[in-house]
């Protein structure tokens, strides 16, 4: 990956631009127009954004407003918990689009597995939940279709359908691998997305961190975004802050070395959401 535009590609030859911009706790209305638009023109060319972020308006007006073509750019949102099943996902999906002010979607994603903690038959939520997303997928309303915190054992069942999903979003960052999960993906051909590479600016201040970027002359936060892409992770990093924004995309004229790698990829838990997808009470 030599810029913003370079692509990871889908298993089903959809390329993805190998850096998204992060919305989620971005104020709808003009921080969000102000954010998205900024970073289109700065060069992002894929967004991510969830229903329940409650910004899509917002979202949807700043890609108008960066007066870039619809085909030049990979916009990803989320079917959120409360709408899950085939019906709800199907009317989700249209509010979502009409929320946007667009008439497809790139990348369309089960924001949480339905899980045991909350329903005996979790999986067959969720099995009906990705049939809409698949029936979508097949009439060309979506570009890609995947899911987001599904750990191995709730992929399975999606696995064994028609259409298997091509994207998992996870928290990945340093000090949260999630390995299992990853080498799952790999042996299936599923790309992982990292939420939060910055640990929602957890990293920032870790000791570890600082004491290796000096040498790059770079920010911990371009340390944290060019490992996640040296490790094929593809990264979303959210910021409102238009000198931020620009900081983010320069990640592509340094190369973090195998050392650092390896010593950042041993880091032990130093903070993160805490959430897990079989235990969260939403
Ligand atoms: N699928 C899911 O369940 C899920 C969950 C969480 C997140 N996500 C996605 O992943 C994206 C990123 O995660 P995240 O929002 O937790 O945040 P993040 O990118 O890990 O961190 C964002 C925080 O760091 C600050 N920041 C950004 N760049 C910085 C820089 N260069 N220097 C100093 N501070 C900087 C931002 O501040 P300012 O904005 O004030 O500049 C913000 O407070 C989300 O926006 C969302 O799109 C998905």
């Amino acid at each position: 990956m030599k810029t913003l535009q370079d692509s990871f590609i889908l298993k089903n030859g959809v390329k993805i631009p190998c850096v998204g911009f992060g919305t989620w706790q971005t104020p709808d209305g003009e921080t969000a127009v102000m954010a998205v638009s900024e970073a289109i023109k700065t060069g992002y060319r894929h967004i991510d954004t969830a229903a329940c972020y409650g910004n899509e308006v917002g979202v949807g007006q700043g890609i108008k407003a960066s007066g870039i073509e619809r085909e030049k750019l990979f916009v990803t949102s989320k079917v959120w918990n409360t709408e899950r099943g085939y019906e709800k996902t199907i009317a989700a999906f249209e509010k979502t689009l009409s929320d946007l002010g667009l008439d497809y979607l790139d990348l369309y994603l089960i924001h949480w597995p339905a899980s045991s903690s909350q329903y005996d038959n979790w999986e067959e939520i969720n099995v009906e939940t990705w049939r809409a997303m698949t029936e979508l997928y097949k009439a060309g309303r979506i570009k890609a279709i995947g899911v987001s915190n599904f750990l191995p054992h709730h992929l399975e069942a999606l696995m064994k359908t028609e259409v298997p999903p091509m994207v998992n979003q996870i928290e990945f960052h340093p000090g949260q691998m999630q390995t299992e999960t990853i080498q799952y993906c790999r042996e299936n051909d599923i790309l992982v997305e990292a939420w939060s590479p910055l640990g929602t600016g957890r990293m920032l201040n870790n000791e570890t961190l600082k004491s290796i970027v000096d040498k790059y002359e770079k920010s911990v936060a371009q340390l944290c975004i060019r490992w996640c892409l040296q490790n094929n992770i593809l990264p979303l990093p959210k910021s409102v802050t238009p000198a931020r924004i620009k900081e983010n995309t320069a990640v592509f004229d340094f190369a973090i070395t195998e050392k650092d790698m390896d010593t950042i990829n041993a880091m032990a838990y130093c903070g993160g959401s805490g959430l897990h997808p079989d235990q969260v009470d939403f």
